[in-house]
Formats: structure tokens, sequence, C-alpha cells
């Protein structure tokens, strides 16, 4: 009588404690191990508005593409595009650090049209999450929001995606925010239109020697985009941290159940 009371309170407490270490971390996304059939999340809620000004500002540092956007007013353009749930925007984004690096040709002596043209180059009047762009590679030139004749061309290298400007080569090195209608990927370099700096690129353009940053400057300089990269994918790895995390909790509690009907059984006997 006593023992099987026993083991019926252990295995309810095992029940218990088995239902709490699944519910005690509430995962993200639906998990496979899951053994009720929980109706499937919500369904895709109409996409939030994204504020452009609010997201540059506190991704990146996209300070100066940012002060060009205000500047320019093209921050007004580029938000109704983002409104725009049937078309969006795709928004090519230089760090500061890509404009500090800019001196061959200058932005400084641009007339306002030129800058305005210049920051629109920066954006595709539609969005493209990042798999798009191995069709889009085929395509040849694609306009920008600037029109026809500012176009950029695309390869995808094996989920690399480079673009080419003529003058600016460069690629896709961290998706800060793709949910259709709004794609802003971060790019290594200022793109610079061949329609307002003419065709007559300097050949060399590739190697850049850089001998007066120190070796572990230029290291630091290397690493951000690696660094970005991985913390945009990152995601990936937290489902898999939740779910060993729930399986130890899991454990430990079974053990503390396992010993508690052990010490009952003991003292019984
Ligand atoms: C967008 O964000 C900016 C910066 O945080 C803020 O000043 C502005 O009021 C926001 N706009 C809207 C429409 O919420
Ligand atoms: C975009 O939508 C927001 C929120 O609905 C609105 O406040 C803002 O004025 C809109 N901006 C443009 C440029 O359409
Ligand atoms: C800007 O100035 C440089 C010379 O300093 C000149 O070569 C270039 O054509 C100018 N660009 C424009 C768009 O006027
Ligand atoms: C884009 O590629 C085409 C060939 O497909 C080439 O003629 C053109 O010059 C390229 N444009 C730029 C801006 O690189």
């Amino acid at each position: 009588m006593e023992l099987s009371r026993i083991f019926l309170f252990g295995c309810s407490a095992l029940l218990l404690c088995t239902a709490l270490a699944y519910g005690a971390t509430s995962p993200p996304a639906p998990v496979a191990m899951s053994p009720n059939p929980a109706p499937a999340p919500a369904p895709a809620p109409a996409p939030a508005y994204v504020n452009l000004t609010y997201l540059l500002s506190v991704a990146g540092p996209f300070h100066t593409f940012l002060d060009y956007l205000e500047s320019t007013k093209v921050i007004d353009t580029f938000q109704n595009k983002a409104n725009n749930t049937d078309q969006g925007i795709t928004i090519f984004v230089p760090k500061d650090k890509a404009f500090k690096g800019l001196k061959k040709p200058s932005l400084s002596n641009l007339s306002d049209d030129q800058l305005k043209s210049l920051i629109l180059f920066h954006a595709l009047p539609k969005f493209y999450s990042l798999a798009d762009f191995n069709e889009l590679s085929a395509k040849g030139p694609i306009s920008t929001l600037a029109g026809a004749q500012y176009a950029l061309n695309f390869t995808d290298d094996s989920g690399t995606v480079h673009l080419d400007s003529g003058w600016s080569k460069t690629e896709v090195t961290s998706a800060v925010h793709s949910t259709d209608p709004v794609a802003i990927y971060q790019v290594d370099k200022v793109l610079l239109p061949e329609a307002i700096f003419g065709t007559d690129i300097p050949p060399t353009p590739a190697p850049v020697p850089a001998p007066d940053i120190s070796p572990a400057a230029a290291a630091a300089a290397d690493s951000p985009s690696a660094d970005s990269k991985e913390s945009s994918f990152s995601p990936k790895s937290s489902p898999s941290t939740s779910s060993s995390e729930r399986i130890t909790n899991l454990g430990i509690c079974r053990q503390l159940v396992l010993g508690v009907l052990a010490a009952g059984i003991v003292l019984f006997f």
C-alpha cells in the first residue's frame, strides 16, 4: 500500500517535472520534441512598420549614410517604399568606415542632385532576399532607385552576393534586416555610379596597400565583416543551446525525482 503510494507520488512528480522542464524555457520557434501537437505559431502577422531612421541609427554604425539620407530627403523616398508592402525596398548600406575610406573620387564636390542620385543608387525598388540574388545575377545590370542609367551588376558566388558599380566592387557582409518588404544589407564600400563619375575608372582599384595601417589595425579592420556575418546568422545557433539547456534541466529534474523515490523505498523497507 505504502510503496505504491510512493511510486504514484514519484511518477506524478516525474511527469510534472518533465512538463515544467519543457515549459520552462519558452523556445522562440516550435520544437519538434514537443509532445503535444501545439497549434502552429500565430499566422504571420501583417509585417510591422519598419522605421528606417530608427533601424539605421541603432545598427551599423551607419551614421554617415543616415546623415546623407536625411540631408538629401531620400529617407522619405526610402520610407515610402518600405511602407509599400507590394514592392518593398532593398537597401545597401555602407558603414561609416566606408565613407572615411573614400578618397579618390570625393563626394565633397558633388551637386545636390548628384548626391541625391548617389544615395538613391544604394537601393533597389523591390524587396530581395539574399537567395533572390542568385537569379538576379543572371539578369545583367539591375536598375536602382536612381534610375535606369544607374545600374548595378550582381553576382552570387556560392551564397556571397557581390555588387559591381564599375567604380565600386564590394559584397554584402551582413543582413541588417531581411523581412518582406524591407531588406537592408551592409556593404563594405560606398557605391559610386558611372553615371556620375564617368567610365574612366582608374585601373588598379583592387589591391589596397595601406602602408600607414599597422597589422593589428588591419586585422581589426578585417574582423568586423566576419563578425557581423556571423552575428547576422547567429539565430541558427540559439535553438540548439536552448534545447540542450532544456535537456540538462530535464536530466537534473529526473535525477532529483528518482533520488526521492529511491530514498522513499529505502525508508519504507
Ligand atoms: C522613427 O524613428 C525615429 C528615430 O528613433 C523617430 O524620431 C521617429 O519619430 C520615428 N518615426 C515614426 C513614424 O515612428
Ligand atoms: C510610413 O508609415 C508610418 C506608419 O504607418 C507613417 O507614420 C509614415 O508617415 C509613413 N512614411 C511614409 C514616407 O510614407
Ligand atoms: C570633383 O573635383 C575633381 C577635382 O578635384 C574633379 O576631377 C571631378 O570631376 C569633380 N567632380 C564633379 C562631379 O564635379
Ligand atoms: C555590368 O555587366 C555588363 C555585362 O553583363 C557590362 O557590360 C557592364 O559594364 C557592367 N556594368 C557595371 C556597372 O559593372
